[in-house]
């Protein structure tokens, strides 16, 4: 039998089978109510992202996961901060200012607003061939969207890798956050670097060209290239951040939408709601679930009095679901207004991607509602949930809507 949300709260442990229960999908977020009303912090003996000798305190209050996330002097990002360990490269989420700000002037332009709102047509082309798939069966699986739109669009338009290594650093990526032993995920997060290692490489042969990995590859520093190292591991970075992430939380909505019909019929009917409703399931669900900071030095929050060399668990996931901030922070209302919602982080941090995602999102879902406006879980079939990780989602959302009606030469 599953252990209660109190239970829970004592010693939160992300890996724990209770979250991965498809039939308890709210037990996590009744844990953290438990965990934000009893103390401003809990604390954790198994952290998701990296074991840490001692544990971990964890932030769940929305007032503290921002104050500390805006902190960067108190709270840093890199964990080797304070001992001699040396994390390989600087990737620009693993540093701090005044380094973290300059590698941030080097990849900020490539993300600007209308650069990627340029990007609409082939991001709706991508995702129609998607549908494309099964569009004449009447049946389908939306995790098929949900979860290859985001890696083509990176890999194809923003990257410049060829789209056959989607699967591969896929694979390794999800190991490395989802593996089960420490030693796995690390072996996954080498894999990784040696396969975006070969193809940087590659393309420094061939210079001259305007994505992703260029921009890299000329970025400068006082008038220094960046190190091998850290092109390789911002590379790095951006196939990781951008791979689960915007996959987990759209394959959030699909299985909202399609259990929701009511929600998905009101979303046809009023597509001006598509950019408030992607920001409410952010919030609600598509949020990440504890990055870590490094305390540098001593400093008291929220009554709590952190000492050097402590590592702090920001709850982004749990800091969306604060009532204080959030009324009704278990309803995903789709048309929540004033949502200041913390699912791309706060401070010199915030998500480097978050143009890009809220667009793919929104694509994703204006398309399958678009073009299967009754799609609705196939009756039977069980949608296959990952509950245990800092980004939860669905892998498979089984579906089934009326197939376009065929007439004389193809498909309407
Ligand atoms: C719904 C999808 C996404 C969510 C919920 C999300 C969330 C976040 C959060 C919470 C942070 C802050 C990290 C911290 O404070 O330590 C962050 C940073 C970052 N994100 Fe995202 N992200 C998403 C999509 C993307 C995409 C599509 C990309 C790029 C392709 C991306 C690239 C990055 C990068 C590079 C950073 C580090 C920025 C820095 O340290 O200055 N993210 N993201």
């Amino acid at each position: 039998m599953a252990q209660t949300a109190a239970h829970h709260a004592q010693n939160w442990d992300l890996r724990h089978e209770d979250f991965n229960d498809p039939s308890e999908p709210d037990l996590l977020y009744d844990v953290y109510a438990v965990m934000r009303e009893r103390c401003p912090f809990a604390h954790t003996d198994t952290p998701f992202l990296s074991d840490v000798p001692g544990g971990a305190w964890v932030a769940t209050r929305y007032a503290d996961c921002l104050r500390i996330a805006q902190d960067w002097e108190h709270f840093s990002s890199n964990p080797a901060a304070g001992s001699a360990d040396h994390v390989v490269g600087d990737l620009v989420v693993m540093v701090d200012p005044p380094r973290q700000q300059q590698l941030r002037r080097i990849l900020n332009p490539y993300f600007s607003p209308a650069r990627m709102k340029a990007l609409r047509p082939q991001i709706a082309a991508e995702t129609d061939s998607l549908i494309d798939g099964f569009i004449t069966d009447g049946v389908g699986d939306l995790a098929d969207v949900a979860w290859r739109q985001p890696g083509i669009v990176l890999f194809k338009y923003l990257l410049g890798i060829p789209t056959e290594e989607i699967g591969v650093c896929f694979e390794l990526t999800d190991t490395a956050l989802n593996g089960t032993a420490e030693q796995e995920r690390l072996a996954a997060w080498a894999g990784l670097y040696q396969r975006v290692d070969a193809l940087v490489a590659t393309r420094s042969r061939e210079p001259g060209g305007d994505d992703m990995i260029d921009v890299l590859l000329r970025g400068e520093i006082d008038g220094e290239k960046l190190a091998h190292v850290d092109v390789v591991g911002n590379a790095m970075l951006l196939v990781q951040a951008g791979l689960e992430t915007t996959a987990n939380a759209m394959s959030f909505a699909f299985h909202h939408l399609a259990t929701h019909p009511g929600e998905r019929d009101r979303m046809i009917a009023e597509p001006d709601l598509a950019p408030r409703a992607v920001e409410e399931m952010i919030r609600y669900a598509g949020s990440i679930h504890g990055l870590h900071r490094t305390v540098v030095k001593d400093v008291e929050v929220d009554g709590h009095t952190f000492r050097r060399g402590e590592t702090v668990v920001v709850n982004f996931a749990a800091a969306n679901r604060d009532e204080s901030v959030f009324p009704g922070a278990d309803h995903c209302v789709l048309d929540r207004r004033d949502n200041r919602h913390l699912g791309f982080g706060a401070g010199v941090h915030r998500c480097l991607g978050s143009n890009l995602a809220r667009l793919e999102f929104q694509i994703g879902v204006e398309r399958v509602l678009h073009r299967m406006p009754d799609f609705e879980l196939r009756p039977g079939a069980e949608p296959e949930f990952h509950g245990n990780s800092i980004t939860r989602g669905y892998r498979s959302i089984p579906v089934v809507f009326s197939p376009p009606r065929r007439n004389v030469g193809g498909v309407e």
